[in-house]
């Protein structure tokens, strides 16, 4: 079963985030409705915290690539790979990266949209090719994913809604014992309907937090 954490407390919500994000302030940001909301943002970064992973992989960058870089940079550990299918856009992250002297922290990849073998429905997900060159390169290579989060290929367009599915059986062989999974935007029908299909082929517990718009499992294994 989807669990939800939040029928048993109070939910944590985005005016309180906001307040715990201002620690990692830093040069203006463009939040979107595109982004991670505050909640589910501090969600992650709470769990990055706690567990010092050695390797974030990201599908879908933005503001949430340049918070958690910051968080790395202030943890002194770990390294950021951010998909992202859209070229222009991974340039302005990786502008705002070099600005903010991150740079070293985070690998950007621009992976284009390409039609994928573990699909649902026909959707593109980012070049297979492009992902595993760069989980391989000198500084990833043999270093498994601790927190894997799901925020990409876009998924709100009819059509496009099952989008990131292929992410978990895409990467499988690549998390590390007790990973963390993460995928954004779980309001949406599509995303709940990917959950429940990672939930019975992975064996996952995802635990639903609504006011954060996220859930999170552990890859079995710890
Ligand atoms: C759901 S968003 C990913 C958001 C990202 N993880 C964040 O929290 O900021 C999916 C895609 O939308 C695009 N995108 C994200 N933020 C954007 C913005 N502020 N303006 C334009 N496009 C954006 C990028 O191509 C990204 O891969």
């Amino acid at each position: 079963m989807i669990d939800s954490a939040e029928t048993a407390r109070p939910p944590y919500d985005d005016a309180a985030a906001w307040h715990a994000l201002a620690a990692l302030r830093g040069p203006y940001l463009p939040w979107s409705p595109g982004a991670m909301r505050p909640a589910g943002l501090v969600t992650l970064l709470n769990d990055v915290w706690f567990g010092g992973p050695a390797l974030i992989v990201e599908l879908g960058s933005g503001v949430s690539t340049i918070v958690l870089a910051r968080l790395l940079a202030e943890l002194g550990t770990g390294h950021l790979l951010a998909v992202e299918h859209d070229e222009a856009w991974s340039a302005r992250v990786q502008r705002q990266l070099d600005r903010e002297g991150l740079a070293e922290l985070v690998t950007v990849l621009y992976a284009p949209l390409r039609p994928n073998r573990r699909s649902w429905d026909g959707c593109q997900w980012y070049d297979e090719d492009a992902l595993m060159a760069a989980l391989d390169a000198a500084a990833l290579d043999a270093v498994p994913i601790d927190v894997l989060l799901v925020d990409g290929p876009p998924a709100w367009q009819p059509g496009a809604e099952h989008s990131r599915y292929p992410a978990l059986g895409m990467l499988a062989n690549r998390l590390a014992p007790g990973a963390r999974i993460v995928l954004d935007d779980v309001e949406r029908a599509g995303e709940q309907a990917v959950l429940l299909r990672w939930q019975q082929e992975h064996g996952l517990d995802f635990e639903v937090r609504p006011a954060a718009g996220l859930a999170l499992a552990s890859w079995p294994g710890a």
